[in-house]
């Protein structure tokens, strides 16, 4: 099976390092179908969806192993995985997504989910340009749309200016972060 060029970078990036116990924070078919496939002695795939936790089950390639978790759960319970830590935890188009299931707490997630990596663990983040998908089927919905373009067109400016002031990363590309958790 061909994974995202985005997951197969992350295996570069991963290189010797054992992936241990896994954590996909915000899972779905395709990255689920990823973490399947790699040598990792458990993994943790949360979803706040019960359809998308179904789908993941229902087109996973492989044998679901018994210490292999899917929690339907949401990041804002303080319950949900208390007390463990993992070595390789891996947000996959998850930030942008989290205002459906927790308005307002975007913020809050990178927090949330950083102190969940082992010490010496690794925390992916993969993610595009943020866009506005635009299905205007009628004189409403291209209101929405144009005035959604336009207020993005200039956070999009205001952006650029920021990122040309302070020599940041470039526009225009899919990313990976990786981050490594020292103590
Ligand atoms: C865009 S999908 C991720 C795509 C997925 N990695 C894939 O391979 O298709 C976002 C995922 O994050 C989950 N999610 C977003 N906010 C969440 C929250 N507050 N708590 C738990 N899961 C959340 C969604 O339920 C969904 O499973």
């Amino acid at each position: 099976m061909k994974h995202s060029a985005l997951f197969t970078y992350i295996e570069r990036l991963q290189g010797e390092r054992p992936w241990g116990h896994f954590l996909d924070a915000g899972t779905g078919a395709k990255s689920l179908a990823w973490v399947g496939s790699l040598d990792t002695k458990q993994w943790t795939a949360v979803t706040a969806s019960t359809s998308m936790a179904e789908q993941s089950k229902a087109q996973f390639p492989g044998v679901m192993r018994p210490q292999n978790r899917i929690p339907v759960e949401n990041w804002i319970d303080p319950k949900l995985v208390s007390g463990e830590t993992f070595d390789t935890v891996l947000l996959d188009y998850f930030v942008g997504a989290v205002e459906g299931f927790a308005p307002y707490w975007q913020e809050s997630v990178l927090p949330r989910v950083s102190q969940l990596v082992a010490p010496g663990g690794r925390l992916y983040i993969t993610a595009l340009d943020p866009y506005v998908p635009l299905h205007a089927e009628d004189e409403v919905g291209r209101f929405v749309g144009a005035a959604m373009l336009k207020h993005a067109d200039e956070m999009q400016q205001r952006g650029l200016e920021l990122i040309a002031r302070h020599d940041g990363l470039a526009h225009g590309f899919d990313y990976v972060i990786a981050a490594e958790r020292t103590a």
